[in-house]
This record gives structure tokens, sequence and C-alpha cells, in this order.
């Protein structure tokens, strides 16, 4: 199959030197467009739960279960801390991470930030998919996720970028990424949407 005629021009590995991290709630889908955008670009890619469960010696539940929420934020935003200090890459975060204050304040200094905003229907369909996630398991997981995204969407909203995450194509949801961020790499004077 050949290239999509629509596909935009890539901004080209040269020009992103800053780490570009997807934000948004579970199921948006930042570790697989995240995975696929930073082979698009040319930059390595990083999942920050799986460097958090890497430097924990286990998996997220194992460490909500045994060590609490708290205990998995402070982890978190020490990671990120630390990937934000790496060469520029592609880096998906968790959906809680965004939500920590110094963690925002350090990915505006260090990164671009591209908020995958998706629909309830979207995000629950994904979701279901997995049962790994220790925040869906508290109770009915649509009332959890209208709940954090009455409380996240309004923060999530201060990333760089939104681009909205729909059902169909990953290289479609990629291709509006890539337009965003050469729009915001040119001044981004129009809209933030795209
Ligand atoms: C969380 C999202 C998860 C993971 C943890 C907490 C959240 O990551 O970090 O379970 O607070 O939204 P994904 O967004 O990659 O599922």
């Amino acid at each position: 199959m050949g290239e999509p005629a629509h596909r935009p021009a890539d901004p080209g590995p040269g020009r992103i030197n800053r780490t570009i991290v997807m934000v948004g709630l579970m199921g948006a889908g930042k570790t697989s467009i995240g995975r696929r955008l930073a082979q698009r670009l040319g930059l390595p890619f990083v999942d920050a739960d799986h460097e958090i469960e890497t430097a924990a010696g286990c998996t997220i539940e194992e460490i909500f279960e045994r060590f609490g929420e708290a205990a998995f934020r402070d982890g978190e935003r020490r990671i990120i801390q630390r990937l934000l200090e790496r060469p520029a890459h592609v880096l998906a975060t968790g959906g809680g991470a965004f939500m920590d204050a110094e963690t925002r304040a350090r990915i505006k200094a260090a990164g671009i930030s591209v908020w995958l905003r998706a629909d309830i229907d979207v995000l629950l369909r994904r979701v279901e998919r997995r049962t790994n996630r220790p925040l869906l398991k508290r109770g009915e997981p649509r009332a959890i996720l209208a709940k954090l995204m009455e409380q996240r969407y309004p923060v999530y909203a201060e990333a760089d970028i939104c681009v909205d995450s729909i059902d169909g194509p990953a290289d479609a949801t990629v291709d509006r990424v890539v337009m965003a961020l050469e729009h915001h790499l040119r001044g981004g004077l129009e809209e933030k949407a795209i």
C-alpha cells in the first residue's frame, strides 16, 4: 500500500529538539500513537509507566497494592524528571502524570506536550481490552472515567497541543499530531486544536 496522498510533511528529526510528551486519559492512545509518532520523527520512544516498573522491579498494579497511590505518584514524578533530562524523544506518560504541578512545569520547560483527547466511549472500548489499571478497579469504569474527565480535562487543556484521538487507523491520528506539531513549531498563531 502506498502512502496516503494527504500525509503531511514530517517536521524531520533535525527540527525536533524537545521531548514530545504524550498526555491524556487511560485509553487515549498515548503509547500506541507515541510509538508511531517517534518512528515517524526518527526519535526514540520511551514509556514512563514502563520505566517506573523497571525501576521498581514490579508492575504498577503491584506498586499501588504494596505501597499505595501516593508512593506511585512520587516515583512517577522522579522518573519523569529524569526522562526529561534525556535528549529529545517521544515520551508517553501515565494518565495522572500531567496532573502533578511540578511535572507539568518541567514538561512546559523541557518539552512539547500533546494532549490526546478522546470521548468516553472510545476510552471505554480501549481500556476494556486490558485489566491492569488499578484506578479502574475501584468501581464502575464508565463512572470512573467520567469523573477523571471532569477533573483532568481542564488541566490537560494546558498542554501545548490538543489532538482528538478517534477510532480508526492510528496513522490518521499520527498525521494530525504531526500537522499540529508543525503548526506549533511555526509559532502556532492559529487555534490550538486540530
Ligand atoms: C493512571 C494511568 C496509568 C498508570 C496508572 C495511573 C492514571 O497509565 O500510570 O495506572 O492515573 O490515569 P495509562 O494512562 O498509560 O493507562
